[in-house]
């Protein structure tokens, strides 16, 4: 059974079809990398794979159950499965970097005040952020917000982690840092991952399995080999623009 099935989903929003019928799956264990352009869709459906988006028609489910019409308060269950990484980092602008890193932990834990704090630090300093709990996400570079959201995605080592966007805006080195982690939770902890990017390096890098959103349908999926040679034109043309360079 895979970890994430999609299944014929569809959304619109007025007259702009985003989804016209995706179909993909994802198994325990793989980094599935999803690539298309600006505006083509990742977002939202990465936002309907832990229910923030309703779809129109289709399902989606996770470890064998339909989400789709799961109520607010059983969805909120599925939730703790996940960790979700957003695009805009989306920290809580009146926290502290501790406190909402510590919140997942805070809600759904009975770790002691000091266990959250070890927790909070170990996953602050991998990401080689240090001395910056007391600080407020309006203190912080775009990148540092990135590595918290980071954090705090993965503070309690979630089964399946959605990542929107992770490596871009960062630098290289801290772009490796998150590849690694990325790798890294799947050869520790077996975690499931969809990764959302334009970033077509590292998801060569760190996918198992690339599927590429054009025009609200996957036209292209497969492992990264079978992916970098497929012929489908709009595909070449994104993924020339990178291995032209290098
Ligand atoms: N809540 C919403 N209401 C109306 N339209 C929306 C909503 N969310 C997204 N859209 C539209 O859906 C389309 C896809 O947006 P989406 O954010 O998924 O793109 P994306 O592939 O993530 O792009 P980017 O790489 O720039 O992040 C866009 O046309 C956007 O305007
Ligand atoms: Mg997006």
């Amino acid at each position: 059974m895979p970890k994430i099935e999609i299944r014929n989903l569809k959304k619109r929003f007025g007259e702009n079809e985003v989804l016209r019928g995706i179909n993909l799956s994802v198994e325990e264990g793989e980094i599935c990398v999803i690539l298309g352009a600006s505006g083509s869709g990742k977002s939202v459906l990465i936002k309907h794979i832990i229910g923030l988006l309703r779809p129109d028609e289709g399902s989606i489910s996770v470890k064998g159950k339909d989400i789709t019409h799961l109520s607010e308060k059983e969805l909120n269950e599925v939730r703790k499965s996940f960790g979700m990484v957003f695009q805009n980092s989306a920290l809580f602008d009146s926290m502290t970097v501790y406190e909402n890193v510590a919140f997942p932990l805070v809600e759904h834990t009975r770790l002691t005040g000091n266990e959250i704090r070890e927790k909070v630090s170990e996953k602050l300093n991998i990401l080689g952020l240090y001395n910056i709990e007391e600080k407020y996400p309006s203190e912080l570079s775009g990148g540092m917000k990135k590595r918290v959201g980071l954090a705090r995605a993965v503070i309690l080592n979630p089964e399946i982690i959605l990542y929107d966007e992770p490596t871009t805006g960062l630098d290289p080195i801290t772009t490796m840092t998150v590849n690694e982690m990325i790798l890294d939770a799947r050869e520790k902890f077996n975690v499931t991952s969809i990764v959302i990017s334009h970033d077509i390096g590292s998801a060569f890098m760190i996918a198992d399995k690339i599927a590429f959103l054009y025009n609200g349908v996957i036209i292209a999926e497969g492992p990264p080999e079978s992916v970098r040679k497929a012929q489908d034109e709009n595909l070449r043309r994104f993924l020339d623009t990178w291995f032209r360079k290098v």
